[in-house]
């Protein structure tokens, strides 16, 4: 084991804050059976105390035991896409304590993939509470630079583990009713999670548990932003007085100060999303205009994304 890593077991351990990656985004740990290190969590992230928060294990095995009911589905999905960008609501079990349930009677696991954080999820032993490692309803990060540019000194040590491969949070379905409700797409789509249940999966519904992530501005640059239809790119542009920043498919207009050309492939653009946009974001514009994505299931993930940072 590398010493950085031993390190940042031991930071948990002692109810500390630890930047890490994930193969979605970069989190921000702390001992999830901690109540002190959970409040520490949430007032580095500035985050309101009855939003639940996801938590890591190395494996599906241990992640269970925070579960009192485990239905077949989740054995299914788990078995499919964990390791991977899965987060699965389950009725929670006494370990998982109303610090990190927001005080609600569930609680979300996840099993992520990514080398680094499955080498300190072991190192640890325990579960981890992560959220994404910003401040609360921000971009989230996807490199070690992002993390201490957000949060600075509030968390002792950031692990390196490149950028984010997937780019876009988990999905999260909510398996602790009756029927499986996807809350968030990513990089798994609805299609996917099908394919294995051999049921539908059903859309978001009101009252279906809190989760920040819901909330309608959120994953957002400071900098107003507004999805445009293709056909209408043009125009806005020449409508606009304002120093414009642009996100587009297409080659650059020489009218607009600030250019940046995104792939016409679902998950190379998810990859890159929050970098640019924090780009984009420091360009100092009055407005960015983002063209919007296809409306294809494919691009599910991306449109949430992009339809809450326009929000
Ligand atoms: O990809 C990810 O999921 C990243 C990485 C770090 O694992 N984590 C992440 O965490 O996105 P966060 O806290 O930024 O977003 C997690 C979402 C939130 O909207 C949270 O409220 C929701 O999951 N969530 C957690 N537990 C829940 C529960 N019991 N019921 C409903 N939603 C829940
Ligand atoms: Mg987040």
């Amino acid at each position: 084991m590398s010493p950085e890593v031993r390190r940042a077991a031991e930071i948990l351990k002692r109810g500390g804050l630890v930047g890490f990656p994930t193969e979605t985004v970069y989190g921000l740990g702390a001992d999830a059976s901690s109540a002190q290190a959970v409040s520490r969590l949430y007032a580095a992230k500035r985050r309101p105390v009855d939003h639940p928060v996801i938590v890591h294990f190395a494996d599906s095995d241990l992640a269970f035991c925070w579960a009192r009911d485990v239905p077949e589905a989740a054995k299914k999905l788990a078995a499919k896409f964990w390791p991977g960008p899965l987060t699965l609501i389950l009725k929670k079990s006494a370990k998982a304590g109303d610090f990190v349930t927001g005080g609600q009677d569930t609680v979300g696991l996840r099993v992520p993939s990514h080398q680094v954080a499955q080498k300190l999820l072991r190192a640890f032993g325990g579960g981890i509470a992560a959220p994404s490692a910003n401040r609360f309803g921000q971009l989230s990060p996807t490199t070690a630079a992002h993390v201490r540019e957000d949060l600075g000194k509030d968390v002792e040590l950031v692990l390196d583990g490149g950028p984010s491969e997937v780019g876009i949070e988990s999905t999260i379905v909510d398996l602790s009713g009756g029927e499986p409700v996807l809350l968030r797409p990513g990089r798994i789509s609805a299609a996917d999670l099908e394919a294995v249940l051999g049921s539908p999966v059903l859309a978001k519904q009101i009252d279906s548990p809190r989760h920040s992530g819901g909330l309608e501005r959120h994953y957002a640059p400071r900098t107003p932003a507004r999805l445009v239809p293709t056909h209408e790119l043009d125009q806005e542009i020449a409508r606009l007085k304002d120093k414009v920043a642009v996100l587009a498919f297409s080659r650059p207009d020489e009218r607009v100060d600030y250019w940046l050309r995104m792939p016409r492939e679902p998950q190379a653009y998810a990859q890159k999303l929050y970098a640019v946009l924090r780009e984009l974001d420091s360009a100092q514009c009055e407005i960015i205009l983002i063209e919007a994505p296809p409306e294809a299931p494919e691009w599910a993930g991306v449109r949430d994304r992009l339809e809450r940072a326009t929000g």
